[in-house]
């Protein structure tokens, strides 16, 4: 069983998906971590994730940088939005991508074109959003707590335009962009807290299993 849980950043789905694989007893593929994996190496090569052949020379990243906490920086996360645009990075990072996937005993993948992209044929394909004030305020959160960011604390609103910025590359960009399966079960955050959107998640996939 492929199930599929995308969205724009900081809309929960991170956890939901962690959450789900949990319960189920299958493993969980973060896909945003292999583009920051990306766009950290970019930086580390001295080169510019804009440009398609740094980004792509930036794919064979060391697998042990998925592993370093500085992927979860604000800044790692601009670095991977930018390096995701290209349709050579997104093509050189489909195949494990899509072997995750197929693993058998199924698998949970969290990312932006899962249900559209790479596994299209998902059997249950979630789509978890909420306003951009109250993502930006989860980031922000978040950040305060884990201390991840070196720089001066950024202010809220400071985060806020990175949300937006962010979203506006992701869903704008050709290859890929993120967008809501036309099968996608949308779950909106702002409107639900935790355990009810999770609730909501475990219904669909058990309806999803009873069909099977
Ligand atoms: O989910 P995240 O914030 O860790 O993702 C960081 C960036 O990586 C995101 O802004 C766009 C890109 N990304 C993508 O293009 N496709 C995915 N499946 C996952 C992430």
């Amino acid at each position: 069983m492929i199930i599929a849980v995308d969205g724009p950043t900081a809309s929960g789905k991170g956890t939901i998906a962690k959450r789900l694989a949990a319960h189920l007893g299958v493993p969980c593929l973060d896909t945003g971590l292999l583009y920051r994996a990306v766009g950290r190496q970019v930086a580390i090569n001295g080169g510019n994730p804009d440009i398609a052949a740094d980004a792509l020379a930036a794919c064979n990243f060391p697998d042990k940088l998925l592993e370093d906490e500085i992927l979860r920086t604000e800044e790692s996360g601009s670095l991977a939005s930018r390096a995701s645009v290209h349709p050579e990075v997104r093509e050189a990072l489909f195949k494990r991508q899509r072997a995750f996937a197929e693993q058998p005993g199924g698998a949970v993948l969290d990312g932006r074109d899962i249900g559209t992209v790479i596994a299209p044929d998902a059997d249950v394909k979630l789509f978890i959003t909420a306003s951009v004030q109250s993502r930006a305020r989860r980031r922000w959160l978040e950040m305060v707590e884990k201390k991840l960011d070196h720089e001066e604390e950024i202010p809220l609103s400071e985060i806020e335009k990175d949300v937006v910025a962010r979203d506006a590359r992701d869903i704008n960009r050709k290859d890929a962009p993120l967008k809501a399966a036309p099968d996608a079960l949308v779950i909106d955050t702002t409107t639900f807290d935790r355990e009810a959107a999770f609730e909501m998640v475990l219904e669909a996939v058990q309806e999803a299993l009873n069909k099977r």
